[in-house]
């Protein structure tokens, strides 16, 4: 099995990882030099973790070993992420939704690469390779998880391969790569060619232009990629004034689209070829929130989509 590796986006050698074993005191502070945009991904795994404690068939129990680590040393970003549950309601939502998407997406072009996009401490891998615990390492599309800088280290040093066990996600050819997606060149760290790309709890966070810039890029130099990914509408661009870990940090929700056909304005070769609304997950631990779901707004609140990026032959469309 090869190690998780990190690269940079104007480093195209791969850089030896450092095993994951990072104390406690090493967690602390890797936490706490996360800037606002990237602690954003504490909400997201507790979320997961604590749907997993649930007896509910979304299971990630990895999500469950990560958070009992942060636990330590995070007490309180924990507290405050575990306070708001209908942002947790909608993260497993949008797990369940995605976790379809991909897998169907790689049983279709298995050859793929899938990257990532703003990784945080997402544990997709885990919770889609079923393999026996004697599987073929190699097997599944190669696999990159992207974010910024400090996000890479703090994800390194939880999920690197020596933490808690030899292989927690079956990682595989797995690699970290630091880059961000607003910049030009974001992608030089990775093989040529199509991409799955996903992007989970992202796009909110960049502009329009840098969300029209980032699709039209891949369709023009990548044709036969795919974006995977969940789309706010206006409504919910206030949740980082009201979610308890993002109130008063400064982050907001940059981006939102009324219908997911806005994002084919982008370019000519942008598609829509998927569409998903969040409150029809049923599987999501919804609660009151279901009686709503007749309100157009709330139906276009939060929606998954899977775009096709080049021209419509390289596209595979839903069956
Ligand atoms: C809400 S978290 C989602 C994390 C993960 N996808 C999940 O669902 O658990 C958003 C992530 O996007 C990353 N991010 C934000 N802006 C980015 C950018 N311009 N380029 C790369 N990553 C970015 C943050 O560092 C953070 O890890």
């Amino acid at each position: 099995m090869l190690a998780p590796t990190r690269r940079g986006p104007d480093d195209d050698s791969e850089v030896a990882a450092r095993p994951g074993s990072a104390g406690a005191a090493d967690l602390a502070r890797l936490v706490a030099d996360l800037p606002p945009l990237s602690r954003t991904l504490l909400l997201p795994i507790v979320a997961r973790a604590r749907e997993d404690a649930r007896a509910s068939a979304f299971r990630d129990p990895v999500a469950a070993t990560i958070v009992r680590r942060l636990e330590a040393v995070a007490a309180d970003d924990l507290a405050r992420a575990r306070r708001d549950r209908l942002t947790a309601a909608a993260v497993v939502a949008r797990a369940i939704a995605l976790d379809r998407m991909v897998a169907a997406a790689i049983a279709r072009r298995p050859e793929r690469p899938v990257v990532n996009l703003g990784a945080g401490l997402d544990t997709r891998r885990s919770r889609l390779d079923r393999r026996p615990p004697d599987h073929d390492a190699d097997a599944g599309p190669p696999w990159f998880d992207l974010d910024l800088e400090s996000a890479c280290r703090l994800r390194e040093a939880m999920l690197g391969p020596a933490v808690p066990g030899p292989d927690m996600l079956g990682l595989g050819d797995g690699a970290i790569v630091t880059a961000d997606v607003r910049r030009p060149g974001w992608d030089r760290g990775l093989p040529p060619g199509p991409l799955l790309l996903v992007a989970e709890g992202l796009l909110p966070f960049l502009a329009r232009g840098e969300v029209d810039a980032l699709v039209a890029d891949v369709a023009r130099h990548r044709p036969g990629s795919e974006l995977v990914a969940d789309v706010v509408g206006p409504v919910l661009q206030v949740i980082p004034r009201i979610a308890r870990v993002l109130r008063g940090t400064g982050v907001r929700f940059a981006w939102s689209c009324r219908r997911a056909s806005d994002l084919e304005r982008a370019a000519a070769t942008v598609r829509v070829l998927e569409e998903v609304h969040a409150i029809d997950v049923t599987e999501a631990p919804w609660g009151a929130v279901r009686r709503l779901r007749r309100l157009p707004e709330v139906r276009r609140t939060l929606r998954f989509v899977r775009l096709g990026l080049g021209p419509a032959e390289d596209a595979v469309a839903s069956a």
